[in-house]
């Protein structure tokens, strides 16, 4: 152990297993990799405060050791009570890093446990969902002065931080991670696509073919499990609010229907819409005996619970993360990991190798912000598309693929507009 440090962890003998999973990941992460042996050497954010509340994986310990070497104080806290892996929490408090977090911690310890990360007075705040950023506005705001800015992980987080800055209450910068390319074109399609039917899976071990798997929501995530559901042999319906997004889906070659006659059709339900009850009490009236549902976006808020439980008859627990809801009529509806995010309560979120790409993004505008956190106005930026770009460029590498660059001649044709033929 580096050195003795605060913590709220489930029991620091996992320590052992969670160094073993934590390594593991590194083999398929090998762009945080190179950072993390730059930032060893060349210190670039010695002395800075971190705060991050992020779903404590292997993935993010990879990180949080990347930004240690580079010379941050990291303090870490969970950003879901339910996706916290305890192995790991366990062997970053070993590696010296404050944790606060454990799987199935209830709603009041989970704020305590973002209360304790903020503890750490942070100069950077990392945010998945942005619970610290809403925490720090609401109740912490002394903590401004002292913070340079902040990153946020996901779409749910952009779409609440957008809102403060339109309100015109956003009191720092924060880099939008999720909207760099080299993230959500991977990250959210490829990551919660495959790890959302793993957690499907693990939770029920349900044979996907020939099931009618409806998709709530087709944007990057929803595309993602779409894809990789139709691949098992599960025939897919879509749903949409969003003309455009729910033609796309059309002609990728799904059935898109509104969501009350899905609702009738579907064995498997699965929300990703990032907003309010996709699915609710109408829905659930007309589901059929024994469909199941899940939920793969930010927040547990996608399928209508409070409804669930109003109408149930009875509720019993069939096996970690199946919970069976017998409604009035008799009919047993299943609803899985409580209704958060399946791919994190049931399995191990996503594979290592997506979640490279989407932290190199959280560490380079680490640095970034360190450098140029002062020069920016309390609004939301993208990642610098340098950032992004080299990002892509070292993944390329790390898969020993090469590709084409513009000759000088292909260059001045597209930099130009005089030439037509
Ligand atoms: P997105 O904005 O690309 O897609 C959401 C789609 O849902 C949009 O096309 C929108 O029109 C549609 N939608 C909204 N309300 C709807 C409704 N009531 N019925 C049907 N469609 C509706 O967002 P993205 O990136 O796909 O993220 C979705 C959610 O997943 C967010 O909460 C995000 O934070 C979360 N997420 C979860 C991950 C995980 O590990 N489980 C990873 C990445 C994102």
């Amino acid at each position: 152990m580096d050195k003795v440090v605060d913590y709220d962890v489930k029991d620091l003998s996992l320590a052992g297993e969670g160094e073993l999973r934590i390594d593991w990941a590194s083999r398929e992460m090998p762009v945080i990799r190179s950072i993390r042996e730059r930032f060893a050497g060349e210190k670039p954010l010695k002395g800075v405060r971190i705060s991050a509340c992020l779903h404590v994986t292997t993935e993010t310990a990879n990180l949080a050791l990347a930004l240690k070497d580079g010379g941050a104080d990291v303090a870490l806290c969970a950003s879901n009570p339910l996706s916290t892996q305890d192995d790991v929490a366990a062997a970053l408090v070993g590696f010296g890093i404050p944790v606060y977090a454990i799987k199935g911690e209830d709603e009041k310890t989970y704020y305590q446990h973002i209360g304790a990360a903020l503890d750490h007075q942070p100069q950077i705040t990392l945010d998945d969902g942005a619970d610290l950023v809403a925490t720090i506005h609401k109740e912490r705001q002394h903590l401004i002065t002292g913070i340079l800015g902040g990153t946020e992980e996901t779409t749910t987080g952009i779409i609440r931080l957008r809102s403060l800055q339109d309100e015109g209450r956003l009191r720092y910068p924060i880099i939008s991670v999720n909207d760099a390319d080299t993230k959500h074109f991977f990250d959210n399609r490829y990551g919660t696509g495959q790890s959302t039917i793993d957690g499907i899976t693990r939770a029920t071990n349900i044979l996907w073919a020939g099931k009618r798997v409806v998709v709530i929501g087709y944007g990057w995530c929803g595309r993602g499990i779409a894809m990789r559901a139709r691949g098992l042999g599960a025939h897919v319906i879509v749903t949409e609010v969003d003309p455009i997004r729910a033609l796309e889906a059309v002609m990728d070659g799904y059935q898109v229907m509104s969501s009350r006659e899905a609702a009738k059709l579907g064995d498997i339900f699965i929300t990703v819409t990032g907003g309010l009850n996709g699915l609710d009490r109408a829905h659930f009236r007309l589901m059929k005996d024994g469909a199941i549902m899940a939920n793969s976006g930010h927040f547990n808020v996608e399928i209508d619970i409070p409804a669930l439980e109003s109408m149930a008859r009875g509720k019993r627990r069939l096996r970690p993360f199946v919970d069976e809801y017998t409604v009035d009529d008799g009919r047993r509806l299943f609803l899985l990991g409580e209704g958060r995010l399946i791919n994190l309560a049931a399995a191990e979120g996503h594979p290592a190798s997506v979640m490279d790409m989407s932290f190199a993004n959280q560490a380079l505008s680490v640095e970034y912000i360190v450098k140029h956190g002062k020069e920016l106005e309390p609004r939301v930026y993208p990642v610098p598309k340098d950032i992004d770009r080299e990002i892509g460029r070292l993944k390329l590498l790390s898969m020993g693929i090469t590709i084409d660059t513009l000759t000088d001649a292909q260059r001045k044709y597209l930099d130009s507009w005089e030439s037509g033929t």
